[in-house]
């Protein structure tokens, strides 16, 4: 069924800031799971985003919906909503970024492993949709978990012959987010002005938040404070799927950092210079074969993925005892990719 709404407003005035789209190239931004807790304020965030021109909403149900609400806002997206697997390949054709917050978040006692049986399935049968449909557009994975559904859509794109490991991300934006703001918090330093980056993976002790490297630099800060910090940031969603009791996970905050991650996305595509921003990509920083790492993105995704940078005895012993856990999940993915 052709459920597709097509609305756009050509002319916008609630903008985060002055813009001409006459200045900017078109981009088409798909999210997959856009009816999810996820998906709609991430919907939303994007349709206020002057780089995109047209926004393509994909869900098994519920789309027609969510589609039609944001596309009365006056911004420049136009909006489309696609329901079912029959309009799949019509949401994802022309796409320049795919976001993908497909899949069931935690209850509470739940680790992102425990959400492996389902995610899995979901995120290879999207990702071999996108090796059809468009197979250049730069993917950024939400579905959890990361650390193994980032491999199993590289195994996918192997497959099927499209695998550039220049345009495949997971997104680790939120635990930066969480970085800054409780180190921010701590060191009594204004939180926009804070920058922190956070390696490794995205599952407790595999999420690596490198406050030696944190600007403002503090001299407040005991080495009992930052392992503190250190434990928030690894626990940030643990808090958040507690509080929500049963209720899921981080959805708003998780909206806010992929809007932020698909924004670096399309200003890379632009050619914007120094666009950097941290993520879990294929590398070789370490001896594994993914890691998340401060990456400086380009015309094609990733144009550079940086080092590690000088790391403190406490930050060197956490990015040992992380290597254990994150092999083993990136293996996971890739056994399940290619049993499956
Ligand atoms: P949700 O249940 O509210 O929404 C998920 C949406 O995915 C639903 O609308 C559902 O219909 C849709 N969906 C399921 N199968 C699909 C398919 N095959 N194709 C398209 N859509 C499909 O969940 P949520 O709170 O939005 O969380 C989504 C995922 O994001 C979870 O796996 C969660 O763990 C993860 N997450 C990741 C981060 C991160 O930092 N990377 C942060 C928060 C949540
Ligand atoms: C998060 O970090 O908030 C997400 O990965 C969701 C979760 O399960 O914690």
């Amino acid at each position: 069924v052709e459920t597709a709404l097509r609305r756009g407003s050509s002319s916008s005035h609630f903008l985060r800031r002055p813009f001409s789209s006459g200045s900017l190239p078109d981009r088409k931004v798909a999210i997959l799971g856009a009816a999810g807790g996820i998906g709609q304020p991430l919907s939303l965030l994007l349709k206020l985003n002057p780089l995109v021109s047209s926004l393509s909403l994909y869900d098994i149900a519920g789309t027609p919906g969510v589609a039609a609400d944001v596309s009365h806002i006056n911004t420049r997206a136009e909006v489309a909503g696609y329901a079912g697997e029959d309009q799949l390949g019509k949401a994802l054709e022309g796409s320049d970024v795919v976001i993908i917050p497909a899949g069931v978040p935690r209850k509470p006692g739940m680790t992102r492993d425990d959400l492996f049986n389902i995610n899995a399935g979901i995120v290879k049968s999207l990702a071999t949709a996108i090796a059809k449909y468009c197979p250049n557009a730069l993917v950024n994975i939400i579905s959890n978990p990361v650390n193994s559904t980032v491999p199993i859509a590289a195994e996918v794109f192997k497959k099927a012959g499209t695998y550039d490991e220049k345009k495949l991300f997971g997104v680790t934006t939120l635990d930066v987010l969480r970085a800054k703001t409780f180190y921010a918090a701590k060191a009594k330093v204004p939180v926009e002005e804070v920058n922190v980056p956070v390696v490794g993976g995205h599952a407790g002790i595999t999420i690596l938040p490198l406050f030696s490297q944190a600007t403002p630099a503090s001299n407040s800060l005991s080495h009992e404070d930052v392992k503190a910090l250190t434990k928030r940031t690894q626990d940030g969603g643990t808090e958040v799927v507690e509080a929500k009791a049963g209720k899921g996970s981080a959805t708003l905050s998780m909206a806010y950092a992929g809007a932020i991650f698909a924004e670096a996305c399309l200003k890379g595509l632009n050619g914007v210079p120094d666009i950097i921003e941290c993520s879990f990509v294929q590398s070789n920083i370490t001896e594994l074969p993914f890691f998340a790492s401060k990456v400086r993105l380009g015309k094609n995704g990733v144009e550079e993925v940086l080092g590690l940078g000088p790391l403190s005895d406490f930050e060197k012993q956490g990015l040992e005892s992380l290597k254990s856990e994150l092999k083993s999940s990136i293996e996971k993915g890739i056994k399940f990719a290619s049993e499956n």
